[in-house]
């Protein structure tokens, strides 16, 4: 069993979560998160993270005197990221390139000297843009969908698997993401620590601070009650792009069984998302969160696509439930009625950030 375990990213919102439920089941072992509180809104995760018997750093994973001043550690879980796909698009990619890249190789480093697991969060959106705009879709009613016939290797009727071609360009975010992963596994062969990198789809839930450019589930939920704006990007502009969603309490039982046989699941690359079975495309989203709401907001149609972005990504999950048993508990009208509720009991603190 673990005896210190650092969260990277540990205010933000998969961090923090990880974190409470991490102490939660393991009150013996000294939990520390680390974050420079960047995001808009983590600094709302630190009484939590306080309330749970987790313990706060602020530092920034760009210096590493910051993380060497954590002291040794025998987990890290990699949280910390400019998680935004957009970041770098019109601006300088300083920050985004310094934190999700040169920052990563501070955390395997500081991981390498004291021999401690790594457990990666990684994106779908290391996956190539133009390949996945290549994937034959068909335009049903409320969303797109696979068609049955897919020239692509990796695509299937279960969505996208490991499988998918890396060719083309991907964002600089994916980029970040991807060129962590090499580093990880190069870490991992020729230093012999152990990780682990789960390649997310969307993750949300409770605590998540949604914004236009990440965190659309909270986003969407938070504008309907808030009778905010909201926008239909590209694609027609009518909303029929597609993700998968995954509550962070399932990615949080994902780890557990990963960490539990970290020598099984060494150097693995898992796709982990919410799946077929908990797809939502935007427009259906809306119906959602107009029935639970009761308001009905009117949203405007912007038919230009966004850079960056995609029609479809569902996670073909077959690999890590095959190697773990795990699939996802809570279900898509779960995961947003919890939202909405959360939303609805700290509507004040909360509204600043996600109006
Ligand atoms: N949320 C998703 O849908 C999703 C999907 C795929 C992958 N991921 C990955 O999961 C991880 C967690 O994402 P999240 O949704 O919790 O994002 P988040 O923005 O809520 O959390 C990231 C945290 O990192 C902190 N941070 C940023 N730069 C830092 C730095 N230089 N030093 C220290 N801390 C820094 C931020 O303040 C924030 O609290 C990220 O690596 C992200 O790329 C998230």
């Amino acid at each position: 069993m673990y005896k210190t375990v650092l969260i990277t990213g540990g205010s933000g919102f998969v961090g923090s979560n990880l974190a409470i439920y991490f102490k939660r089941d393991n009150p013996s072992c000294r939990v520390i998160a680390l974050d420079n509180l960047k995001r808009r809104g983590s600094e709302l995760n630190l009484p939590r993270l306080s309330a749970a018997g987790a313990e706060f750093i602020h530092g920034d994973i760009r210096n590493k005197e910051d993380i060497e001043a954590v002291g040794r550690f025998d987990l890290m879980i990699e949280c910390s990221a400019e998680p935004s796909v957009l970041a770098g698009y019109n601006d300088s990619p300083e920050y985004l390139i310094n934190t999700n890249l040169v920052g990563t190789v501070n955390c395997f480093e500081a991981a390498r000297k004291c021999r401690a697991d790594v457990i990666f969060l990684s994106s779908s959106r290391v996956y190539p843009i133009k390949e996945i705009n290549a994937i034959n879709f068909i335009d049903l009613e409320t969303r797109f969908d696979l068609d049955s016939v897919q020239d692509i290797k990796g695509v299937s009727s279960e969505g996208i698997s490991e499988g998918f071609p890396m060719g083309s360009v991907r964002s600089l975010y994916g980029a970040t993401k991807l060129a962590s992963e090499l580093l990880l596994n190069e870490y991992i062969q020729m230093y012999g620590i152990r990780g682990v990198i789960n390649r997310c789809g969307v993750l949300t839930g409770p605590w998540q601070m949604g914004k236009v450019d990440q965190g659309f589930v909270v986003l969407w939920i938070a504008r309907h009650i808030y009778k905010g704006k909201l926008s239909y990007f590209g694609f027609g502009g009518n909303g029929k792009q597609v993700r998968d969603i995954l509550h962070v309490s399932d990615l949080y039982d994902l780890l557990v069984r990963q960490i539990k046989d970290m020598n099984i699941h060494n150097g693995q690359t898992y796709n982990v998302g919410g799946a077929r079975e908990n797809s939502i495309s935007l427009c259906e989203l809306t119906e959602y969160c107009e029935k639970l709401t009761g308001n009905k907001i009117g949203i405007e149609s912007v038919i230009e696509d966004r850079i960056a972005d995609i029609p479809y990504y569902i996670s073909d999950c077959s690999k890590v439930r095959e190697a773990t048993g795990w699939k996802p508990r809570i279900s898509t009208s779960e995961i947003i009625r919890e939202i909405a509720d959360w939303i609805n009991k700290n509507k004040e603190i909360l509204r600043p950030i996600l109006l």
